[in-house]
Order: C-alpha cells, then sequence, then structure tokens
C-alpha cells in the first residue's frame, strides 16, 4: 500500500525543554480557547493528556479531506474539549488505498496511515456509505467510488433514482452506514458503527449536507437529510450517532488511562 508521510511541521519537531514546552502549551491554549476549555473540564467532560495531561487540550487529528464531512464532526466532538483538527491543518498528507472490504476495516486503514504519521496525538477515522436494499447493497463501501470518484452527486443520484424506476415506496429501503475507527498514542484501536434508515427518493431535495444526501429520504421526518440543518443531521445521521458512541469510548479510555497514571506515578 502505497503510503506518503509529509514532513511533520518543524515547530512539532524542535526539541524543547519539558517544562519550557509544558508552559508554552498552557499559554497558548489558554490564549485559545479558554471558555470551551474551561466548560468542557468544569462539567467533567475534556479528555485529557498523557504528555503535560494537566496542562494541554488533548488534540484530535480526524483523517479526512472532504470539507463537508469535516465540518460535520466539528460541531458533533464540539464538547469533547478536545481540539479537532482536519490532516491537513495538521500538516499531514498520506496516500491512501482504501481496500478494505468492510466500513471497518477502511475506517482503520486510513486511521492507521495517518497515525503513523503523528505521534502523542488521537487519530479518528470514519468511513460510509449509502446501502441500497434493492440494489443489493449497492453502492455501499463503494459509495464514493460509484460512477467514478469525479463524477457530480448530481449525476450519480440521478444514476440511483433511474435505477429504481418503478419500485413502489415499501422497497425503496436504504440505509447510510458509518463505522469510526480511533488510533490512541498508545497504539491501541478502537471501532464503533452506527445507521440512518430511509428510502430512496424520486428527485433530489434540499441544499443541505453532501453526496447523497437530496435523495435520502427519512419517512419520520419527512424530509431528506438535505432538508436538514447540520445539527439536526448530527442528532440522527449514522456519523452523529458512531460519533456519540466514540466519544464515550474515548472518554471511558482516558479514565481508565488516567486511573493507571495515578497508580504508577
Ligand atoms: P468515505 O469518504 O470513503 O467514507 O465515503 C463515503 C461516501 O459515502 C461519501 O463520499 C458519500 O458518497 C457517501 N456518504 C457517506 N455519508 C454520507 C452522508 O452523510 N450524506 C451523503 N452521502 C454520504
Amino acid at each position: 500500500m502505497p503510503v506518503k508521510k509529509a514532513k511533520a511541521s518543524e515547530e512539532r519537531r524542535r526539541p524543547v525543554k519539558k517544562a519550557e514546552a509544558s508552559e508554552e502549551r498552557r499559554c497558548r491554549w489558554r490564549r485559545k480557547r479558554p471558555v470551551e476549555r474551561e466548560v468542557a473540564c468544569e462539567e467533567g467532560r475534556g479528555l485529557g493528556n498523557t504528555e503535560g495531561r494537566e496542562d494541554r487540550m488533548r488534540r484530535i487529528i480526524f483523517a479526512t479531506g472532504n470539507a463537508g464531512k469535516m465540518k460535520e464532526i466539528r460541531m458533533i466532538l464540539a464538547d469533547l474539549g478536545a481540539e479537532i483538527v482536519s490532516m491537513k491543518e495538521a500538516g499531514i498528507s498520506v496516500d491512501i488505498e482504501e481496500n478494505g472490504s468492510t466500513y471497518e476495516e477502511n475506517a482503520l486503514i486510513k486511521a492507521r496511515a495517518v497515525a503513523a504519521a503523528a505521534t502523542g496525538d488521537i487519530v479518528l477515522a470514519d468511513d460510509s456509505g449509502l446501502e441500497v436494499d434493492s440494489l443489493g447493497g449497492e453502492p455501499g463501501v463503494y459509495s464514493a467510488r460509484y460512477m467514478g470518484e469525479d463524477t457530480p452527486y448530481s449525476v450519480k443520484n440521478a444514476n440511483l433514482i433511474e435505477r429504481l424506476q418503478g419500485v413502489p415506496d415499501e422497497r425503496r429501503t436504504a440505509r447510510f452506514v458509518c463505522a469510526i475507527a480511533a488510533v490512541l498514542p498508545g497504539g491501541q484501536e478502537l471501532t464503533t458503527r452506527a445507521a440512518i434508515e430511509g428510502r430512496i427518493g424520486y428527485e433530489e431535495k434540499g441544499e443541505g449536507g453532501f453526496g447523497y444526501d437530496p435523495i435520502f429520504y427519512v419517512p419520520e421526518l419527512r424530509k431528506t437529510t438535505a432538508e436538514l440543518t447540520g445539527e439536526e443531521k448530527n442528532l440522527v445521521s449514522h456519523r452523529g450517532k458512531a460519533l456519540e458512541i466514540m466519544k464515550e469510548e474515548l472518554r471511558k479510555n482516558e479514565s481508565v488511562d488516567s486511573q493507571r497514571y495515578t497508580q504508577t506515578k
């Protein structure tokens, strides 16, 4: 698998004395986000940190280049009390071949590739897709590559509608599925999965979201996921739910980790 590591920024490589680094992080942090950090920590929601643990906000790198997804992810993870950065913002550029046969495998492939280029950060990645029951679960894990990666979604959506011509409502069932993988600084790996059930519509509706959202109709909401606001979508979506489960896993993991830290100190 060709994996190209980007240069870590000079800033991150520069050797600094521990106390000096810790003070610098504390100051940088306070300058940056005092309110978010204090609220998260007071409510016991914040994630700690293993290195300079009491001083620095935990950083989470999310392994995606998709701006639409990154927007949703930042919103969903906002209450973690961690700094959420994209691969690009972390200065990491890797070529990743998603050759797994499940969402979990692909999410782990992405998270591991980025974790190999990152130190001391939690790396998260997701893999998701649309499964249309009357098409035998297509496009599934190939959702991004369906009809070619660069084909506009207006064309992909029109094609799916066309393939379902004559298929009645009750057999237009579909779901968005999402797996989230985490690679922790100690090398531990976690995965979570969730789905949202819906139906393929007869035409595109809504301006929000991305990808297949305009044709994914959620009967209970009487709207497509493209007709939901970002907040509304995050509450019900496959990604929102899988990330909520992952947030709990990360919090559990951090508290186990900090108990260990206290005992061995
Ligand atoms: P991934 O980036 O490899 O996980 O590809 C996921 C693909 O599945 C996206 O590029 C979309 O085609 C589709 N997809 C996943 N989640 C959503 C969503 O929330 N809305 C619309 N399309 C989605």
